[in-house]
């Protein structure tokens, strides 16, 4: 029964898309477990970038089935739009190819203006969230009073319930000074979107679960990143779902199972978008448009969502290790080795400095890093640019050491390097 499962190691946007789309090229399932139209997933295809927000990435390949799980929640809108998208751009998303959990929650207007306001009101201490409803739908799944892509099949109930939802939020909007949403107006381009899903709904779990009986390969593929975990991640400044390897099962609706590779990718530095603790951030202007780029080119460092330019720093050994350890990686994927080429020097987190105390592990968890240093421990650079090599033995021998150096103090093997934006631009570690 393989089950691959493939998540983010960081703070998210560490370049899954296009690890996606390598892994899923002999995958017969792709499927998403958590987040919504948060996350920004980009897959580039010779002269093609896609960008995805809902529907998993590996559905640019022909083969492979998509899935969206129980765990997913789903704005209408913007899945038909992206439907729409895929299909104008030759990629089959039709029902018989792609299917929706009946128990994914749905996200309304409500929840989008909700999330606006609610960042609003929060003032000095935003979360910086997508403002794409995620909170807020998550929030009434917990409350038991969410949509589902069930609800869609009663189109008089859905369209009530819709109603009520939006005239209760708006005494809600109106308690935190916002302006209120315009029912008729609100619903006026959901409701057709929302029923326009019905034929790709069905028992995901139940499907999912003949597959792997029957020796299918199913890759689930993660959203966000570790460091967002709402249990596990950088708590409050964490996004609502589980991002970790163990949101799989109940995010997919699977019991449990053994799964085969557990893949975790890592930029090769750290980057953050929104707020919250990053110790390993680098202040510098001219180091920061360095790791960044100047958002020219689609894999520079500005958010796929939202457009907002992330926050670039140094590898933080410390939390590698700790992404390691709670999703049981079985390996890393190393990704955009090439942007740290033509550095002098480059610099690792391995461990933590509190007042009196060297830490290698989090006492706490992630959730409060304020108290602590980074310590950090310089590597020689490597010069010349490496986006060409495709084989470990070619790489300079500062990378490679460098690529060691993060194997040591992850306590994770690295199976594949990526060095650009290209499916081919990839480099497989071998042991020599
Ligand atoms: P939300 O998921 O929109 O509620 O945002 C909560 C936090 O997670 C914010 O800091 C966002 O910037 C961050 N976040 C959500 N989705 C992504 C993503 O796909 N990549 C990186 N950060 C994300």
């Amino acid at each position: 029964m393989p089950l691959d499962i493939l998540v983010g190691a960081q703070w998210g946007d560490e370049g899954k898309g296009r690890v996606v789309d390598l892994l899923a090229a002999d995958a017969d399932w792709v499927a998403r477990f958590n987040g919504g139209d948060n996350a920004g997933h980009t897959v580039t295809v010779g002269r093609q970038t896609f960008k995805l927000h809902l529907v998993p990435s590996g559905i640019v390949h022909p083969h492979p089935r998509g899935v969206i799980g129980n765990g997913v929640v789903i704005n209408p809108v913007s899945l038909m739009q992206e439907v729409q998208m895929l299909k104008e751009t030759g990629v089959d998303t039709r029902p018989a190819r792609l299917k929706i959990s009946f128990a994914a929650h749905l996200i309304t207007p409500a929840h989008r203006a909700l999330d606006a306001a609610q960042e609003r009101a929060r003032g000095q201490l935003q979360i910086g969230t997508t403002g794409r409803g995620i909170g807020p739908a998550y929030t009434d799944r917990a409350a038991r009073r969410g949509l589902r892509l069930l609800d869609t099949l009663d189109e008089i109930t859905l369209k009530e319930r819709l109603h009520q939802s939006l005239l209760e939020s708006n005494r809600m909007l109106m308690a935190w000074g916002s302006e209120p949403l315009d029912v008729e107006a609100a619903t006026a381009d959901y409701l057709p979107a929302a029923l326009a899903l019905r034929p790709y709904l069905t028992d995901t779990g139940l499907l999912l679960h003949q597959a792997l009986k029957a020796g299918e390969k199913v890759l689930a593929e993660g959203a966000q990143g570790t460091l967002l975990d709402l249990d596990l991640g950088t708590y409050p400044f964490v996004t609502s779902s589980s991002t970790t390897a163990a949101g799989v099962l109940p995010g997919l609706g699977l019991g449990m199972l053994s799964p085969g590779r557990v893949v975790g990718v890592t930029k090769a530095f750290q980057t953050r978008v929104g707020s919250g603790p990053f110790p390993t951030e680098e202040l510098d202007e001219i180091m920061t448009a360095r790791l960044r780029g100047t958002g020219a080119n689609p894999w520079d460092e500005f958010g796929t969502t939202t457009g907002r330019p992330r926050r670039v720093g140094w590898l933080d050994g410390v939390l590698l290790r700790y992404a390691v350890r709670v999703n049981g990686l079985t390996e890393l994927v190393l990704t955009k080795l090439d942007v740290l080429s033509g550095l002098p020097v480059i610099r690792i987190c391995t461990a933590y400095q509190d007042a009196d105390r060297r830490l290698d592990e989090l006492p706490l968890g992630p959730a409060n890093l304020a108290p602590f240093a980074p310590i950090y421990e310089e590597l020689p650079g490597w010069s010349g640019d490496i986006s060409h090599i495709r084989h470990w033995q070619d790489l300079p021998d500062n990378a490679q050491a460098y690529v060691r150096r993060v194997e040591e103090i992850s306590g994770a093997p690295v199976s594949l390097i990526s060095v650009g934006p290209e499916r081919e631009q990839i480099i497989a570690r071998s042991a020599a």
